[in-house]
């Protein structure tokens, strides 16, 4: 089986005649981490819902583990788990009830499963509390009560619906840690967060949806590269077209080329080096560089350079520094983030939906 998850034009109607879910193609593959990102109301708990089968499909096809929702939802129910976007525990049981309870729903053999509870308690540090009334915990308390939940019955492949909002740092990074040991063990991991960091630092690939439709698929730096790569075609469109203008005459066109003008993105790359000894020639140095567009000597020995972008640009302003003998002690680049790139194909996809395509 290649795909854990896999839709073929899934379709959601809520009875209020809204799709929510519109011929949605998703695919993610066994054994990785799939993240799903998307604006709010974009359709990724209605998706998660059908495909954990809590909800019916209105149309299209989705298999999950291998399994048809529609056909099969006991055998997709047995493979599961899920961590719900809110809290569904019962608040007037203990913490050990709670999980108890799921493992007898899913008939977890009764002789491994008061130490299978114990090891997941331990795994996210909740134990201390297991006899405390749901009720009474703190919303991190309830969220890693809901992971052990999910967990309980080992199933192939676990959903996460923004499992970490409100978790500070320290709980966060229990959790990641946990999706990602999980994720070695062979179990495929769907999480849907508005987190940018965390979707960026555990996930093998990346659904972005929107209107309930996928918008882009890719590795995070798969989707960072591409971002840059669309924002160069843009402007190398732009450059052409305004060339073709004044070809025909600039005073006829000159409100259509400083319009486009304007229109063209900073394609330069921006770095900040650190360095302890800045001197005249070192900075006269780096702006004689062809790649290098502007430098700004700043406080505390800081350099602002603005470059044009290639694959040794960076390259030939270290070497500069370092023959006029500076200490260089960081470098940072700003390279899209995958904040840029959810930015971009949102802001694209609403441009495009207002206009009708
Ligand atoms: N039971 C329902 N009846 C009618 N419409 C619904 C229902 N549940 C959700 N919707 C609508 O479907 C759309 C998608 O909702 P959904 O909860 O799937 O979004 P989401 O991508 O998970 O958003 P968020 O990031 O805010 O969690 C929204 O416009 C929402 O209002
Ligand atoms: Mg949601």
């Amino acid at each position: 089986m290649k795909y854990a998850i896999e839709t073929h034009d899934l379709v959601k109607v809520y009875d209020n005649d809204f799709k929510a879910v519109d011929n949605l193609n998703l695919y993610v593959e066994n054994k990785t981490i799939g993240g799903i990102l998307g604006p709010n109301g974009a359709g990724k708990t209605t998706t998660i819902k059908m495909l954990t089968c809590l909800i019916p499909k209105t149309g299209g096809e989705a298999r999950v583990a291998g399994f048809d929702i529609s056909k099969q939802p006991d055998e997709v129910r047995n493979r599961i788990g899920m961590v719900p976007q809110l809290v569904s525990l019962y608040n007037d049981l203990t913490v050990r009830e709670n999980v108890e309870l799921c493992a007898d729903f899913y008939n977890v053999d009764q002789k491994i499963k008061d130490k299978k509870i114990d090891d997941l308690l331990e795994l996210v540090d909740i134990k201390y509390a297991q006899d405390k009334y749901v009720k009474n915990l703190s919303g991190g308390m309830q969220q890693k009560t809901s992971v052990v939940a999910s967990l309980v019955h080992n199933p192939d492949i676990l959903f996460l619906d923004e499992p970490t909002v409100g978790l500070d740092p320290t709980t966060k990074r229990v959790l990641w840690d946990l999706m990602v040991d999980l994720n070695d063990q062979g179990r495929t991991i769907i999480l849907c967060s508005h987190d940018m960091y965390e979707v960026d630092k555990i996930c093998d690939n990346i659904n972005i949806i929107d209107s309930g439709k996928v918008v882009a698929n890719d590795t995070p730096q798969g989707l960072k590269d591409q971002l840059l790569h669309n924002l160069e075609e843009n402007n190398r469109h732009i450059r052409e077209t305004i060339l073709k203008l004044e070809q025909e005459g600039i005073d006829e066109n000159r409100e259509e080329i400083n319009g486009l003008k304007s229109s063209l993105t900073d394609e330069s790359e921006k770095i900040t080096v650190m360095v302890s000894n800045i001197n005249e020639d070192m900075v006269n140095a780096l702006e004689m560089l062809d790649v290098v567009n502007d430098v700004k000597t700043m406080g505390n020995g800081r350099l602002n350079i603005s470059l044009k972008r290639s694959e040794t640009s960076v390259n030939h302003v270290i070497t500069s520094i370092l023959a006029n003998g500076g200490n260089i002690a960081s470098i940072k680049t700003n390279d899209p983030t995958l904040e840029d790139v959810f930015v971009a194909i949102t802001a694209k996809t609403r441009k495009e939906i207002k206009n009708g395509n």
